[in-house]
């Protein structure tokens, strides 16, 4: 007999978000729906999915948005939400926003009800190529990062480019940083081709290919190792050292995203592996002209 966890997320990258989260919606009854948002996305990315199917008996909660509220009080205001709303084991709880909303949404569905369905749409570039997928769900406690939740896969993970129209620049970058690593620990040609991609001038339909190849690398390491016992430590390349400059920048007063964390965080590991373990000087992503 395989004793390895179940793992059966799909993710689904789609142009057509509407027509995907019918389907979806379909095995629920109409009144067990329930939607978890923030006040950003309430007013960004609400509107994206208000033309599916049903939308008008979706019952919403919608949390403050930000890191200093991935904490128990929201996780508190959303079990009460679907408590007060007759959620029950046949009902489906959709995620819609960025990490912060991810993690914090599914770890209040993963708990209500000894683990209700739910799903994910993701709205920023990191929760779409990260944060959204592999089940890691919680929130921050005690002053820690991330430190009660659970691992519990999404039914399923819905990904639109559409929703990144609306993102400022620097957390579009944090995300890129993250597809630069699953490119460095898994695909030169990945590595190459989000390296080549226009900052500046973005086109949503090539990005829509790149977040699929991507997110796929991210789910390949998951799949293997569902629990990080080896493989899927893969993933944290960067993040040693970056939360160390994560840490640094926020207690020193000028705090930085995540992603921008973890590209100096790479950098300086390859470093080190260059020093520890003879890594090729030549791959470094260094100007050696100086
Ligand atoms: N579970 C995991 O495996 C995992 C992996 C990486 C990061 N994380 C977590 O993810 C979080 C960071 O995620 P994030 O960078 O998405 O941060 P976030 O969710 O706080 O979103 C960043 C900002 O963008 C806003 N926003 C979100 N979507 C928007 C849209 N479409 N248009 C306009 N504004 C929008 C938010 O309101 C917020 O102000 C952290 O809490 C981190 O711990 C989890
Ligand atoms: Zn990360």
């Amino acid at each position: 007999m395989d004793n390895n966890p179940v793992y059966n997320a799909s993710i689904i990258v789609t142009s057509e978000l509407e027509n995907e989260l019918g389907k979806i919606l379909s095995g629920y009854p109409e009144d067990k729906i329930f939607l978890v948002t923030e006040q950003n996305c309430d007013k960004y990315c609400v509107p994206i999915i208000s033309q599916t199917p049903g939308f008008e008996y979706f019952k919403k909660v919608v949390i403050p948005s930000g890191e200093v509220h991935k904490k128990l009080s929201s996780v508190e205001k959303i079990w009460l939400f679907l408590s007060q709303n007759g959620a029950d084991r046949k009902s489906l709880v959709i995620n819609l926003g960025g990490g912060m909303l991810t993690d914090l949404g599914s770890f209040a569905a993963s708990t209500m009800k000894r683990g209700m369905d739910f799903m994910n749409i993701p709205t920023t570039l990191l929760a779409q190529v990260d944060a959204s997928v592999g089940g890691k769900t919680g929130f921050n406690f005690n002053g820690l990062k991330n430190e009660i939740g659970v691992i519990n896969q999404p039914n399923t993970v819905l990904i639109d480019t559409r929703f990144l129209k609306t993102i400022d620049s620097q957390n579009f970058i944090s995300g890129y940083a993250e597809m630069i690593k699953h490119g460095l620990i898994n695909s030169p040609e990945h590595l190459e081709e989000v390296r080549n991609f226009d900052l500046i001038n973005i086109d949503y339909e090539l990005l829509r290919g790149i977040i699929a190849r991507s997110v796929a690398i991210k789910d390949s390491f998951v799949l293997r190792d569902p629990t990080e016992r080896n493989i899927r430590k893969a993933l944290n390349f960067g993040h040693t050292i970056g939360h160390a400059f994560e840490s640094f920048a926020l207690e020193s007063g000028y705090p930085i995203l995540h992603g921008y964390a973890v590209a100096y965080g790479m950098i300086a590991e390859l470093y080190l592996s260059h020093k520890v373990c003879n890594f090729p000087l030549s791959l470094l992503p260094i100007d050696d002209s100086r």
